[in-house]
Formats: structure tokens, sequence, C-alpha cells
């Protein structure tokens, strides 16, 4: 029986970073989008931050008008946001939360502690016809609430297992991983439609891709750090290579 496709979304969020440290307006994150299309990426993924830190508003905007990929637009759950969601009416809406302070979203949405708010805040989104998916933890209790809030989708924090694994602690990262794993069947069990993503690279890929359940992955920093050795379009195509083969 062949194993249900997984989508590879790139996020190009750090090119707008690397554009931002400068003040100018090279390097494009719509350009790497459009090079991410061409070498095999199933969707690109943008996180329009409060702060405005990499992604800006002319990026989004220039996004939903030049790509021919689903944009998974990544954002926290503020008015401001969803009326910029609401305005494009992109592919899918992916909340996650967000601290001034990280660099980086740090672990996911607490999504039983604020499910009413957050039942009211997805219900436009999903009627304007954005795929909801809300970015969790391998916590139970946020898979239940995901589902009573009416998401379609979580995305499951990769970040910590990355970690252990990139600091060489090997039997804490096999206890992530189970969780994870358990995770996935318990949302994959619940209805809900499951992806992963953060922090993940060459070397940790292969579970999640290996995952019938799991069907699409995030991934950004590690493929635009890599874009300056190899370049965004052999990165691209070397990882979803690796997840093709994983899959197999
Ligand atoms: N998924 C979500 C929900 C994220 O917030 C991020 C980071 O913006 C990613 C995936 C991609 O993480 P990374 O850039 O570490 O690959």
């Amino acid at each position: 029986m062949s194993r249900p496709p997984i989508r590879l979304g790139v996020n190009i969020d750090h090119v707008a970073t690397l554009r931002n440290a400068r003040g100018t307006r090279y390097p494009d994150p719509v350009r790497a989008a459009l090079l991410a299309q061409e070498a095999g990426a199933d969707g690109i993924t943008a996180h329009l931050r409060e702060d405005r830190r990499h992604i800006v508003d002319d990026d989004i905007a220039r996004l939903m008008e030049a790509i021919a990929l689903p944009l998974n637009f990544e954002m926290a759950a503020t008015a401001e946001m969803q009326e910029i969601a609401l305005r494009h009416r992109p592919h899918a809406v992916c909340i996650v939360p967000e601290k001034r302070e990280e660099r980086t979203t740090e672990g996911g949405l607490d999504v039983a502690a604020d499910a009413n708010r957050l039942t009211g805040f997805i219900a436009p989104l999903r009627d304007a016809g954005c795929r909801v998916s809300l970015f969790i933890g391998h916590d139970a209790r946020q898979i239940e609430a995901a589902v009573r809030v009416g998401a379609a989708v979580v995305e499951l924090h990769t970040g910590h297992y990355c970690d252990l694994v990139a600091e060489g602690q090997g039997d804490a990262a096999d206890v992530e991983l189970a969780e994870l794993r358990r995770a996935v069947r318990d949302a994959h069990g619940a209805g809900l439609e499951v992806h992963a993503g953060h922090g993940l690279t060459f070397d940790t890929i292969a579970p999640f891709a290996a995952m019938d359940a799991v069907r699409e992955l995030n991934i950004g920093h590690f493929l635009i750090g890599e874009a300056v050795f190899m370049g965004l379009g052999p990165a691209i195509t070397e990882m979803r290579h690796r997840m093709d083969a994983a899959r197999v």
C-alpha cells in the first residue's frame, strides 16, 4: 500500500532577517520563495511577527501575489494579525505563541488555557477559507483543546527534540521523540491533520518524515543557513530527498 504523501513547507523568514540587518531591499524573501517553488517545495511559510523583525507586511502582500504555492501564514492570535489574515486569505494560518524577548518561537501555544478566546478567534479565519493550525507541544491536553476550539491542524513543536540531538543527549532525545510519536498518534486519532516543525535539519528529519500521520514539515532556519554553503535550491532538494528516503 502506498504511504500518504508528506509536504515540505519552506520558511523564508530568515532571508528577510538578513535583508533587514542591513536595511537594504535584498536578499528578497519573495525571490527565495520562487526559488523554493522551483526546487520542489510544496508550500511557503512566513511569520509576520508583531515587531516585524523579519517578514514585513509588504512581503506578505508580495508573496500572495507572486507565488503559486500555498502560503502558510504564521501569526500570533492578535486582532491586528487576524485582520491581516482576513484581508489576504492565505491558504493556511498557523497560530503561534509570540513573546517579544524571544529569539524564535519557544514552546507551543497553551490552547487549553485560552480555549474560549481561541474558539472565537479561529471561527472567522475558518469561515474565510483558511486552514487553521495550532503550534503546540506534545501535551495531550493541548491536542484535546485543539479539537475543541475548531482547529483543522496541529503542528507539533520539534525544537526540543532537535536541541537534544544537537547536544548529543541521545537518551533524552529518544524520550522526547517517543512523546512526539504519541502526540502524532493522538492528534491523528482525534481527526486532526498533523504537521511538525522547528529546528529540523538533515540529521533530524528522518523520524518525522517516516511517520505516516505527519503530512507536512515546516523548515526554515537550517535551510536558509545551508543556502550559504550549498545554495537554497540544492538544500531544499536534499531535504526533500531525505524526507522521501525516510518515508519509503
Ligand atoms: N513551524 C513553526 C510554527 C515556527 O514558528 C517555525 C519558526 O518560525 C518553524 C516551523 C520553522 O522553524 P525553523 O526555522 O527552526 O526551521
